[in-house]
């Protein structure tokens, strides 16, 4: 189970930056071969998976079929891995036919030796005194060669195929997993509030190898199972028709008990993959959360979570196991009682001179061939349906089409920009307008948070917003983002409601320094330039001058090089730096990126003061010099005084007040007074 957990696994790796950020169906494995997936389902917009219980109803030859479109650009090598197949089972299917022969053969030896009666044909004598051979019209050698090159083309072909499967097996993952990260990528924060991480690592992980798996080398054992089958009872009928009729009513109860246990596998299967995911979504908050459990000293409580989930899990695998112990038990005896019947049965005929011997044996083996065949055949359909199971829990994310897509917009922000540029000659247009907006999260749709939100912001500008803890501050960041839809109002960015324009690029437009920056793990120097792209998304390049300057301007310069290997130390989000040294390096990250609107968000509360004068300083700059806009919320005196204007959040979801700082301290009885006096850091 764990082997499957991994993110992605070494045969696995795949890097597909156009299948992640554009819809174009190309991705790459190992940095070298090129393939085109076809979409995972061809009906989106029915959005059948909604929920499990339809799922359930929906019939399996629907989710078969949707299962199957995924091989459909690898149908040219599954058909390939089923010719080898067919050769591979040829050959070992010829050899009940060879064991008869050659047990009559050897009988007739027997019979004229006592009788020594003379053969035409088959009983010459060589020059040795040897009774010559001659089988299907063959010499000796003649017929070991050619029984000998059918067996090694047999296991040829069994190579061959597994090669086949295997590689195929994993591009299907490959291609399963990065169409559906694609998908998650586009999910809207409504998907985030409620999904767990560790649930989607399941579904992305294990959830996707069971598909492949079922797919590949499932479908190739099926084939074979009905090949062998369909031979195998072609020779039984050959040899004795009236024998194989009592083999073949034996046989039909196991069918239906197998339909039966066939079906239920499916629903236990989506269990089980379920309790998987429960147990990624613990493992996955204990593992990032290892300071706080230690702290808290939660280290038995989190046991005790972690084994209820476990035990959960494994009550789901007995279930499991217990389908197919079942399945496999009835059909082992189905499968010996038939062939018992058929050998007393077989003893009897061959006494009575309608079958001899060598016949009766072919038949037994061939029986057997098909009894285990048949089995094939039930696990068939038994991996098939945890297949479904799984792919149903993958469609369910892959069907769920955002509230807010990333592809819907389609004003490009940079055309936006010349227009708004050309009408705007006198500053005369707000570059970020909030008008009558009204919003509450829909997770928690009681509260409402904005209600009448109305303020204006002009380019240039270097706007403080402040307001008490939980007003919202933090959440209109989430809107200028367009992270959610608001339920009311507009909200205008450079002239243009945000609703029109092509998402990924424009917030790749506006710069942001979250509440609580995190890393990523790599360099310094990584974080600093991470995902900075130009107007044509290709990654920008920068010279060692504008990242030392950038670096100085959010005084990161000391602490960096303190630090043996500078801007290729290693960190990560976890550990390596402060809260006061993250913030900085994100701070460094806008300098250097240096958006025409910056966000901030109480992005220099951990830092000391002289950093933060430092900081707060060279963002004046960046308005008065530079004429960009930057959006701050603060918390502290000190930053706040800099501002050229305050919008103050009031308690109903509106503003308050706004003005510059000089001009609202004047006021005795202003909002902001009551803040400094009450919820602020006069700093
Ligand atoms: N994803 C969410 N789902 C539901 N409610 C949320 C969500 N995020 C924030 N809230 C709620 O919205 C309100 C405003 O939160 P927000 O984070 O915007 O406050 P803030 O002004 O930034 O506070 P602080 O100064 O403490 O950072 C709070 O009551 C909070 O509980
Ligand atoms: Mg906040």
């Amino acid at each position: 189970m764990f082997r499957n957990t991994l993110f992605l696994n070494n045969t696995c790796r795949y890097w597909s930056t156009r299948t992640l950020f554009n819809t174009s169906r190309v991705f790459k494995l190992n940095n070298k071969v090129r393939f085109y997936s076809t979409k995972i389902s061809q009906n989106n917009n029915k959005n059948q998976y909604q929920n499990n219980n339809n799922n359930d109803k929906s019939s399996f030859r629907d989710e078969a079929k949707r299962l199957f479109k995924l091989l459909k650009p690898e149908y040219r090598w599954i058909s390939f891995a089923v010719f080898c197949l067919i050769l591979q089972s040829t050959s070992s299917m010829f050899v009940p036919k060879l064991t008869g022969d050659l047990l009559d053969l050897s009988n007739k030896y027997i019979l004229k030796k006592e009788s020594n009666e003379e053969s035409e044909n088959t009983l010459n004598y060589t020059d040795s005194g040897r009774m010559k051979f001659e089988l299907w019209g063959l010499s000796e050698t003649q017929f070991f060669s050619v029984v000998g090159s059918v067996l090694v083309v047999g296991c040829l072909s069994n190579a061959l195929r597994l090669i086949i499967l295997r590689t195929t097996g994993e591009r299907i993952i490959a291609r399963l997993r990065t169409r559906l990260l694609n998908r998650i990528f586009e999910q809207d924060s409504k998907f985030w509030d409620k999904n767990k991480t560790g649930d989607i690592l399941s579904r992305l992980n294990s959830d996707c190898v069971v598909v492949s798996r079922s797919l590949t080398n499932n479908i190739s054992d099926g084939a074979r199972s009905l090949f062998q089958g369909s031979v195998g009872i072609f020779m039984m009928l050959t040899i004795s028709t009236e024998l194989a009729g009592s083999i073949i009513l034996f046989l039909t109860p196991a069918v239906v008990i197998s339909r039966f246990l066939g079906k239920r596998a499916k629903t236990i299967s989506k269990k089980v993959q379920e309790k998987i995911g429960e147990i990624l979504k613990i493992n996955e908050y204990q593992l990032n959360n290892q300071n706080l459990i230690r702290n808290y000293s939660a280290e038995r409580v989190e046991l005790v979570r972690y084994s209820d989930s476990i035990r959960n899990f494994y009550k789901a695998s007995l279930k499991d196991v217990m389908n197919s112990a079942l399945a496999q038990s009835t059909n082992q005896i189905l499968g010996t009682t038939s062939l018992v019947a058929c050998l007393l049965i077989g003893t009897n005929m061959v006494q009575q001179g309608h079958l001899t011997a060598g016949e009766l044996s072919s038949f037994a083996m061939y029986a057997i061939y098909s009894a285990s065949a048949f089995a094939g055949l039930f696990n068939f359909y038994n991996e098939i349906n945890k297949g479904i199971g799984s792919y149903s829990r993958v469609i369910e994310i892959y069907d769920k089409k955002p509230s807010i897509s990333p592809y819907k917009g389609t004003k490009d922000i940079h055309k936006v920009i010349e227009e708004y540029n050309m009408n705007n000659k006198d500053n005369s247009v707000p570059i970020v307008e909030f008008q009558d907006v009204k919003f509450s999260y829909p997770s928690r749709k009681e509260v409402t948070i904005f209600n009448h939100l109305d303020f204006k912001i002009n380019k240039g500008e270097n706007i403080c917003i402040v307001g008490s803890s939980g007003k919202g501050k933090s959440s209109l960041l989430n809107l200028l983002f367009r992270s959610y839809d608001i339920e009311n109002g507009t909200i205008k960015v450079y002239d243009e409601d945000i609703k029109n324009f092509s998402l990924r690029k424009y917030r790749r437009h506006v710069g942001v320094v979250p509440q609580e920056p995190p890393l990523i793990s790599g360099t310094i120097l990584e974080n600093i330039t991470y995902a900075l792209t130009d107007s044509r998304n290709k990654k920008r390049r920068f010279t060692e001058q504008e990242i030392a300057v950038a670096v100085e301007k959010a005084n990161c310069t000391d602490f960096i090089k303190s630090f043996p290997e500078g801007l290729n130390t290693k960190v990560s989000n976890k550990s390596g730096l402060s809260v006061g040294q993250k913030q900085r390096l994100a701070l460094a990250r806008q300098f250097l990126n240096n958006p025409d609107i910056l966000f901030l968000d109480e992005s220099t509360s951990a830092l000391d003061g002289v950093s933060e004068n430092i900081v707060v300083s060279n963002i004046q700059k960046r308005s008065s010099v530079e004429g960009k806009t930057t959006i701050s919320i603060a918390h502290r005196k000190s930053t706040i005084k800099f501002a050229s204007r305050i919008i103050v959040l009031g308690d109903d979801g509106k503003v308050a007040e706004t003005g510059s700082y000089d001009e609202l301290i004047a006021k005795k009885d202003s909002k902001l007074n009551d803040l400094l006096a009450h919820n602020m850091q006069n700093l």
